[in-house]
């Protein structure tokens, strides 16, 4: 198989973590006898200070014109001061819209090694596994009108919470295919008992539900939902829920496995699937060789799963990550007392000799 990957390292510890994910894609295209051509551009803040913009249309055409998007991080403190329209984070948005992904996956999976990492006790965490599969293109993150205007007194700004019986169908399908594949639960996540995007939200999923008999669906408020996500975790599969909502509870889903380093995410959809940590750019330990690679790493393994139907591949890459862990070595964000500490590069290198010895 041949394929062309877009490499989107942008900021912060985004081009630390994204050589390693490449390397371990190549070692593993070489073992399997697959071919991927890796080409670069700029996006977020460095785009910024290349070019003024965050999404360059050399960066927006080479996303669409390639098989699968590898992204690091935009963002930091340098280019905060923007206005809205300028900021790195307009990038990731604008990549979303403009490639039509609008469903995000986000699983958030403990590796048992690491229990003891989270701020949550080993017996409420050990054997999590759900997958948050958040709303991406829709909702109060698109919707209008949107806006700051001046007033009599001062300002008021405003969003729009909006979500279409199309937008609604189709990621509860998503959502009840991928449950179909693992524990066959979904929970719909919503505030249907305050706003009316939510009653639709709920009676859609309801419908959409018709075609999936053999898949539970629970529904749960929000704030219900954020409260069961620590109380008991273990009760969750899949959760299906909007683009707002999806944000803050897979940051919370993450942070149960330990760190938020660990996690990978996809953003599918359409053609060109995106794949990218679901971290930031987190710009206190840029450039120290401190980052964790692993939710890099195993973007890179999603891609393989999701875009490229390689899930042997994409197998051999998550072992791999989960033989280093058990060998005890550790970045400093999951590093516990008898653990091995090393830094994003020695991560990286330690998990492409494994996947050479597997
Ligand atoms: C995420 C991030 C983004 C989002 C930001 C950086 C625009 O928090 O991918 O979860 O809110 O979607
Ligand atoms: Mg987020």
């Amino acid at each position: 198989m041949k394929k062309r990957i877009a490499v989107l390292a942008g900021d912060g510890i985004g081009p630390e973590i994204v050589p390693a994910a490449i390397k371990v894609l190549e070692a593993v295209g070489t073992k399997c006898g697959h071919s991927f051509d890796f080409v670069s551009a700029a996006v977020g803040g460095q785009a910024i200070d290349d070019t003024g913009w965050p999404l360059p249309d050399d960066t927006l055409n080479l996303a669409k014109t390639s098989d699968a998007v590898l992204l690091g991080a935009v963002g930091g403190p340098k280019w905060e001061g923007l206005d809205y329209e300028r900021r790195p984070e307009r990038a990731l948005l604008g990549l979303r819209e403009m490639l039509g992904l609008f469903a995000n996956l986000r699983p958030a999976k403990l590796y048992s090694e690491l229990a003891d990492a989270s701020t949550l006790k080993r017996e409420v965490i050990d054997g999590i596994d759900v997958l948050v599969v958040r709303e991406l293109t829709g909702g109060i993150y698109f919707g209008k009108p949107k806006g700051v205007e001046a007033t009599a007194t001062g300002h008021r700004g405003f969003n729009t919470e909006v979500y279409t019986t199309e937008e609604i169908t189709r990621i509860a399908k998503i959502a009840f295919e991928a449950a179909r594949k693992r524990r066959k639960l979904v929970h719909s996540i919503d505030k249907a008992n305050v706003l009316e995007s939510s009653e639709l939200w709920r009676k859609v999923v309801i419908e959409v539900h018709k075609g999936y008999p053999d898949v539970e669906l629970r529904h749960m408020y929000v704030d219900n939902c954020a409260m069961q996500l620590i109380r008991n975790p273990k009760q969750f599969d899949v959760i299906v829920t909007t683009n707002l909502f999806g944000d803050i509870l897979s940051d919370e889903a993450a942070m149960l496995t330990g760190s938020i380093g660990m996690l990978p995410s996809a953003s599918v959809g359409a053609k060109v699937g995106m794949y990218e940590p679901i971290h930031g750019s987190a710009p206190d330990i840029a450039g120290k060789d401190m980052a964790n690679p692993i939710g890099m790493i195993a973007s890179g393994a999603m891609m393989l799963r999701y875009s490229f139907d390689l899930g042997k591949e994409a197998d051999l890459i998550e072992n791999a990550i989960q033989k280093i862990l058990a060998q005890g070595y550790r970045t400093k964000d999951i590093e516990a007392p008898g653990t091995k500490l090393v830094g994003t590069k020695d991560m990286g290198e330690l998990i492409l000799k494994q996947l050479g010895q597997s």
